[in-house]
């Protein structure tokens, strides 16, 4: 695909290819040249590519205006070499395999501007290859960029206190953030930051194919689900997921079930939300057929 391919085009193709994925479309035939099949894909998209505006991001649900607002599909700009090329990891059925062929691939990754901003390494994620149950942050922070594992730090044992009072031990499921480097100063990852690793991300929640993805906060709410909306609407409910761009290798497993609850660290800020976090997990657990006593302290 041509560097110079026009970013209209690319949303537009990139939306194309998304809504084929969804109907269970992924192998794609190019013809001649690159730039004609980007010509017939948005020839094909014609007026009903996904424009919309990009709304700022927003961490937690603070601005009540922005919680009124209507959920909005978002243009998200897809690397298209990404969503068109085969995966190594298709057709490994280990999951503990498919996902170190993924860390391979990612590699000493200098695919976005996080390389250089000061990362001590790659935080690529953790846990049961198996699980059932996914949590998804937004980016390593200091702690995670230290010891090279997602939530480690004080948001971490929030999580792990979460991950407690559903009867499950941290080993049982698996965690990720959308992106794998530390932001500057934990600042909110950018979107082309999102955007680069994201299909890492994809890829690894198609070989972990759990049951349940809990996307915790909004950043991480509004890149696995391609929306912009506020806590307020995006928790409260399941969505169903499949990761975009990738093909399980196992046919019979047809995505997965989305809950939003709050970030961890925002509860630390607000322990009053508690309440309302468990309930977006009591949610999880009914679905996932859980029982236990508890409630997160
Ligand atoms: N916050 C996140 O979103 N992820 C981590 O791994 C740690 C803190």
């Amino acid at each position: 695909m041509p560097r110079s391919l026009d970013p209209e085009l690319r949303r537009a193709l990139a939306a194309r290819i998304r809504y084929y994925n969804e109907l269970g479309i992924y192998d794609f035939y190019r013809r001649e040249t690159l730039g004609e099949v980007a010509t017939v894909a948005a020839e094909a998209a014609g007026a009903d590519a996904v424009t919309a505006p990009i709304q700022p991001e927003s961490r937690e649900e603070m601005n009540p205006r922005k919680a009124a607002a209507v959920a909005a599909p978002v243009a998200v700009e897809e690397n298209i070499f990404e969503v068109l090329a085969p995966k190594p990891e298709q057709g490994v059925s280990d999951p503990a395999k498919a996902l170190k062929i993924i860390r391979k691939d990612l590699g000493d990754c200098t695919r976005c501007p996080l390389h250089k901003q000061g990362r001590k390494q790659i935080v690529f994620g953790v846990g049961n290859a198996a699980a059932e149950l996914m949590f998804v942050g937004e980016g390593p922070g200091a702690d995670e960029d230290e010891q090279g594992e997602p939530f480690v730090g004080r948001a971490g044992q929030l999580l792990n206190n979460m991950i407690k009072a559903m009867g499950l031990k941290r080993g049982q499921v698996y965690i990720a953030n959308v992106v794998k480097c530390r932001p500057p100063g934990n600042r909110t990852p950018e979107r082309e930051e999102c955007e680069t690793c994201s299909p890492f991300l994809m890829r690894q929640i198609a070989v972990i194919k759990p049951k349940v993805v809990v996307a915790l906060g909004a950043v991480a709410a509004k890149n696995l689900l391609a929306m912009n909306a506020s806590m307020a609407q995006l928790r409260g409910r399941f969505y169903d997921f499949r990761p975009t761009g990738v093909r399980s290798s196992d046919p019979t497993w047809d995505g997965c079930k989305l809950a939003v609850t709050y970030h961890p660290a925002f509860l630390l800020r607000d322990p009053r939300q508690k309440a309302e976090a468990w309930k977006d997990l009591q949610m999880v657990m009914k679905e996932l057929g859980l029982r236990a006593p508890k409630s997160i302290t």
